[in-house]
């Protein structure tokens, strides 16, 4: 949940630091610091509380810090209030050691115990503080061999940055359950918690597995698994350029990445070949798909949003039982799966923490697993049997959008695949969906080039305190992403109810002027939720509707109606959801709201 960044070069450290934080701010946002080492040694850390602006500030622009090598952090607090104090980096008690963690130590509290009885005292309330000592308690001449000692005193998930006074020339670094890359440049090298944050320095990147260190110095990368044995690793490079990272003339990311959505679509439906789809690595033979019994489709937040959509999708196409669970649901319910259960992990850092145990329990119990993931590389796409890639780029808004809709899409990918090699449905049906999906990019595009009407609601409600979305089936979920949307970046209290659902209690809550987002985009459900419709506009509520071109007689009923594109029913979601999002978007905006960093939230959720 926070960022961290690394740095050994020629250069001055401070600005290479306070750039790659800027690019990691999105991950945690409440506190920051740096430390950089000089020639001779002397460690020398600035932290701050609040935006990343006022460690800018107080370094004076990073003017004040000398060295060519350091770490920086950007944090999401857990243990610990956002303050000066407990801000990263956490130096040892003799001032040699400074660490920079990303995730959460469970046994701290322990260790801790094991430090105090042994003179230590402690400045900050963190967890992370206690590597910092314990690097100075078992360090006995040899880094790594002070490493290994540490590490496995730790129980949790940590990527680490650690400075020692004895090595200025090069820092350290270690990921577990937490991410990490290291970024190779000419004369100098670095570590982020992603890819983006380097962009400027290098496109050149190692994938650090899991449990392995590295030091990192101006001219040399060496890496080292949990037995200290050097390992090598395949060098990774990506087409992205720095502006992927920038804004490029957006006020928001958020806004840039809505934008992104058709070229995002037609990257990972690139996947179809002709009237073919080829899921990349990802293979299955008949058999294998008609012995799947039952899959599980599990995630969190707008993933869960996604597998749902692919539930009812999937089962319609091949039917076969779809299940959709809430990783840190599933985890711990004992699901009953098996060998004939695939599970399809969804996420869109990859490093989800639940989602990665939900994962792990999957395979534990003999479910063969499949991975629907963006960032290129991460924990969960390396695990899972398989992985199909998003290829939706890095995705800097907390809020996601295209993240979402390369989700979804990805998901209409599987079924139909499933669906040609089982031929679970008559080819004109395979061939129409397929159509749909092609066109797909520029219904998207279409949205896009008249947000006119939706920047009108937006501001016709942002004022409003609560906010009811409605829907049947797959509008539904499109209902449930449309209310996360909106509460995460607005804070206006948003739920998602079944349309059919209000009349047996949350009718109660409807009064006069209260605005109810319909969604009524399937035509088999249409007359169901019209009526619904009517029945919380006859009880005052303002009835805003979202619906297909198909269902134009909602316009009769409703106050205001946007209308989709021409597009299959089941296919229409991702199209509801970016109308969804620019509601969500310009209610935000109206409101003058950080859009990009909503508070208390995080892009990517790496403890449990
Ligand atoms: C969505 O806008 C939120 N950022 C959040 O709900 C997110 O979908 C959830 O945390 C899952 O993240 P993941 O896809 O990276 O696993």
């Amino acid at each position: 949940m926070c960022g961290i960044v690394g740095f050994a070069g020629r250069k001055q450290a401070a600005p290479v630091l306070m750039d790659g934080l800027k690019k990691l701010e999105y991950r945690g946002y409440d506190s920051s610091g740096v430390a950089v080492i000089d020639g001779d040694g002397n460690i020398e850390v600035v932290k701050a509380k609040g935006r990343l602006q006022s460690l800018i500030d107080k370094t004076d622009g990073d003017k004040t810090l000398h060295g060519s090598v350091g770490v920086g952090h950007t944090r999401w607090a857990t243990h610990g209030e956002p303050n000066d104090v407990n801000s990263h980096p956490h130096l040892s008690r003799d001032g040699k050691f400074a660490v920079v963690h990303n995730g959460i130590i469970e046994n701290y509290i322990e260790l801790r115990e094991f430090l105090i009885v042994r003179g230590y005292e402690f400045r900050s309330e963190t967890d992370t503080e206690v590597i910092a000592h314990l690097l100075e308690y078992y360090y006995g001449g040899d880094m790594l061999d002070c490493m290994r000692k540490v590490l496995n005193k730790l129980v949790g998930s940590y990527a680490l940055g650690v400075l020692y006074s004895g090595t200025p020339e090069a820092f350290y670094a270690v990921r577990k359950d937490s991410p990490l890359v290291v970024g190779l440049g000419d004369g100098e090298n670095f570590v982020a918690s992603d890819m983006p944050a380097l962009l400027r320095h290098t496109r050149r990147f190692i994938l650090l597995g899991e449990g392995e260190i590295v030091r990192v110095a101006a001219d040399s990368v060496d890496i080292f698994n949990r037995n200290m044995e050097k390992v090598e690793h395949e060098i990774v490079t990506v087409d992205w350029d720095e502006a992927t990272a920038e804004k490029n003339g957006y006020p928001h990311f958020m806004l840039k990445e809505i934008h992104e959505q058709p070229r995002a679509l037609a990257a990972v439906l690139s996947r179809i070949k002709g009237d073919e789809i080829v899921l990349d690595n990802v293979k299955f033979t008949a058999d294998e798909i008609k012995n799947i019994a039952k899959i599980n489709i599990i995630g969190c937040g707008s993933a869960y949003h996604a597998g749902i959509i692919g539930k009812y999708f999937i089962e319609r196409v091949c039917r076969k039982p779809v299940e959709v669970d809430l990783a840190s649901e599933f985890r711990y319910r004992k699901p009953i799966i098996g060998k004939n259960t695939l599970t399809i992990v969804i996420s869109q850092s990859g490093e989800t923490a639940d989602t990665l145990a939900a994962l792990r329990e999957a395979k534990r119990l003999g479910s063969r697993t499949l991975a629907v993931v963006n960032v290129l590389g991460s924990s969960i796409a390396r695990e899972a049997d398989d992985v199909l890639y998003t290829l939706a780029g890095p995705e800097i808004a907390v809020a996601t959008t295209k993240g979402y809709t390369t989700q979804v899409a990805a998901l209409y990918l599987i079924g139909l695949y499933f669906a040609g090699v089982i031929v679970s449905i008559p080819s004109e049906e395979y061939a129409g969906l397929l159509n749909s999906l092609k066109n797909l990019p520029a219904a998207v595009e279409e949205i896009l080039a008249a947000p006119e009407k939706i920047q009108y609601l937006a501001a016709q409600y942002a004022g409003a305190r609560d906010v009811f979305f409605i829907g049947r089936g797959m509008d539904y979920a499109s209902a449930l992403e449309g209310a996360l949307k909106l509460k995460e970046i607005s804070y206006i209290h948003a739920e998602a109810y079944p349309a059919g659902e209000l009349k047996h209690g949350t009718i109660s809550l409807i009064e006069k002027g209260s605005p109810v987002i319909t969604v009524a985009v399937d035509p088999d459900l249409f007359e169901k939720t019209l009526s619904n419709a009517v029945e919380v506009a006859t009880r005052g509520a303002s009835v805003i509707a979202v619906a297909a071109k198909t269902n134009a007689r909602i316009e009769q009923k409703a106050d205001h109606t946007v209308f989709i594109p021409e597009c299959s029913p089941l296919i229409a979601p991702v199209l509801t959801a970016v109308v969804l999002q620019l509601f969500g978007y310009y209610v935000a905006a109206a409101k003058g709201l950080d859009i990009d960093k909503p508070r208390n939230l995080a892009k990517s959720v790496t403890v449990e």
